[in-house]
C-alpha cells in the first residue's frame, strides 16, 4: 500500500502531543494537515517540524468551534482518510473555573468533526481521551472495562460526554470508524529537543513544574501530599513518554484505514503498565541528570486521585504497541527541552 497518499487531519497538530504525532505520521509516511487555532501552541512548531522530518506540513490557523470554516477546509482538502483530533482544553483547575468554555470548545469541536465526516465521507477518527475517565478506580491497573466513575471536573466530563458522543454517532452511521486511545499521564519532549510541552504560564503538571524549577524560574516544586495510601505516601500515576504515545496514533489510524479492528469503536489504554510516585520523579530526574531538584512536601492538592496506573495488554496485544523509553530517558528529554527553549548549556 502506498501511504503516502494517505492525508491525516491532525486537529490541535502544533500542540504538545500534536506535534508529536506529526512528525511520527510524516516518519510513517503520511500526509498530516495540521488544524490549531494557536490558543496554547506557537507557529514555529511547524518549522520545527521540519527541522526533524525534512517536511513542513500543510497547516491551516482557525477554530474548529467554527463549522462554516471547518467545511471550508473540507471542500479545499478532499480524501482526507482519518482525523485525530487532539483540540482541546486541558487543564483540570481552569474547567472547574470555566465550565462553559470548557463544554462549549470540547464538545462542539467534536461535533463540528463528526458532522463533517458524515458530509464529506470521512471515514475515521481517533479521539484524544484520557484516564481521567476512571476517576480513583477500585481496583488496579486500570483496564478498558474497569467502570468509569463520575467526572471530577468539567475537564473529565467532556472527556467522558466525548467517549459517548462517539460512540452513539459511529452506531448511527456504521461507515464512521473509531478508535479512543485513553492517555495515563503523556510527559517527556521528542529526543531532538526541538518540540515539547510549552504551557502557558504557571504550569500545573509535574514535570513542566519540576523541569522550570530545576531552570530557576520556579522557586521550588512542591509535591502535593505524603500521606496518601502508597509506599511513600506521594500519589501515584502512569507516565508515559510522548514519543511512545505518539506511535501509537499512528498504529491506531492505520488499524481504523485498514479496517483491522474488532469493532467499529474501540477504546485502548496508554500507558506504561508501572506506577510511579511523584517522589520517584524527583528522584528519577535526579538521577537521570546529576541535578538536584528543590522540593517541598505540602497539602494534597483538591481534586487528585491516589493512585492509578494502566493494564496495557490490550494496546500491546491489539495494537502490537508498548511503551519503550525508560523513565530516566524520558525525564532527561523533558530537561532537554527546558533547557533549548531557555537557552540553557
Ligand atoms: C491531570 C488529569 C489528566 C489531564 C492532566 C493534564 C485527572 C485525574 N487527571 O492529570 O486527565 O490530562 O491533568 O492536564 O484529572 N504534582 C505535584 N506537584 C506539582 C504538580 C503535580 O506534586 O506541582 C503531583 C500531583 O498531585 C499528581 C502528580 O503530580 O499526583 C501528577 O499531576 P499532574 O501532572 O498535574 O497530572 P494529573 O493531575 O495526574
Amino acid at each position: 500500500m502506498n501511504k503516502s497518499k494517505k492525508r491525516v487531519l491532525v486537529t490541535g497538530g502544533t500542540g504538545y502531543i500534536g506535534s508529536h504525532t506529526t512528525v511520527e505520521l510524516i516518519n510513517a509516511g503520511y500526509e498530516p494537515i495540521i488544524i490549531d487555532n494557536l490558543s496554547n501552541s506557537s507557529i514555529e512548531v511547524l518549522d520545527n517540524i521540519e527541522k526533524i522530518t525534512g517536511i513542513k506540513p500543510s497547516f491551516e490557523q482557525f477554530d474548529i468551534t467554527d463549522l462554516k470554516k471547518l467545511e471550508a477546509f473540507f471542500e479545499k482538502y478532499s480524501e482526507i482518510e482519518a482525523i485525530i483530533h487532539f483540540a482541546a482544553n486541558k487543564a483540570v483547575g481552569e474547567s472547574v473555573q470555566k465550565p462553559l468554555m470548557y463544554y462549549h470548545n470540547n464538545l462542539v469541536t467534536l461535533i463540528n468533526l463528526l458532522k463533517c465526516q458524515l458530509k464529506y465521507n470521512v471515514p475515521n477518527i481517533v479521539f484524544s481521551s484520557s484516564c481521567t475517565v476512571y476517576g480513583q478506580p477500585e481496583k488496579l491497573p486500570v483496564t478498558e472495562q474497569t467502570p468509569k466513575q463520575e467526572a471530577e471536573s468539567p475537564y473529565g466530563n467532556t472527556k467522558q460526554v466525548n467517549e459517548e458522543i462517539l460512540i452513539d454517532t459511529i452506531k448511527a452511521n456504521p461507515n464512521i470508524h473509531g478508535i479512543a486511545l485513553r492517555y495515563f499521564n503523556p510527559i517527556g519532549a521528542h529526543p531532538t529537543a526541538l518540540i515539547g510541552e510549552l504551557p502557558l504560564g504557571v504550569p500545573n503538571c509535574l514535570v513542566p513544574f519540576l523541569t522550570q524549577t530545576v531552570a530557576g524560574i520556579r522557586e521550588q516544586l512542591s509535591v502535593f501530599g505524603s500521606d496518601y495510601n502508597t509506599p511513600d505516601g506521594t500519589a501515584i500515576r502512569d507516565y508515559i513518554n510522548v514519543v511512545d504515545l505518539s506511535k501509537a496514533h499512528v498504529i491506531a489510524i492505520e488499524r481504523l484505514i485498514e479496517n483491522k479492528g474488532k469493532s467499529n469503536f474501540e477504546i485502548f489504554n496508554l500507558g506504561t503498565g508501572n506506577g510511579l510516585s511523584v517522589l520517584d520523579i524527583v528522584n528519577g530526574f535526579e538521577k537521570a541528570t546529576g541535578i538536584k531538584v528543590n522540593h517541598k512536601i505540602v497539602d494534597r492538592r483538591a481534586g487528585d486521585v491516589e493512585q492509578i496506573w494502566a493494564n496495557t495488554s490490550y494496546a500491546n496485544q491489539e495494537l502490537g504497541w508498548k511503551a519503550e523509553t525508560s523513565i530516566e530517558a524520558t525525564l532527561l528529554s523533558a530537561w532537554n527541552w527546558e533547557k533549548n527553549i531557555r537557552g540553557i548549556k
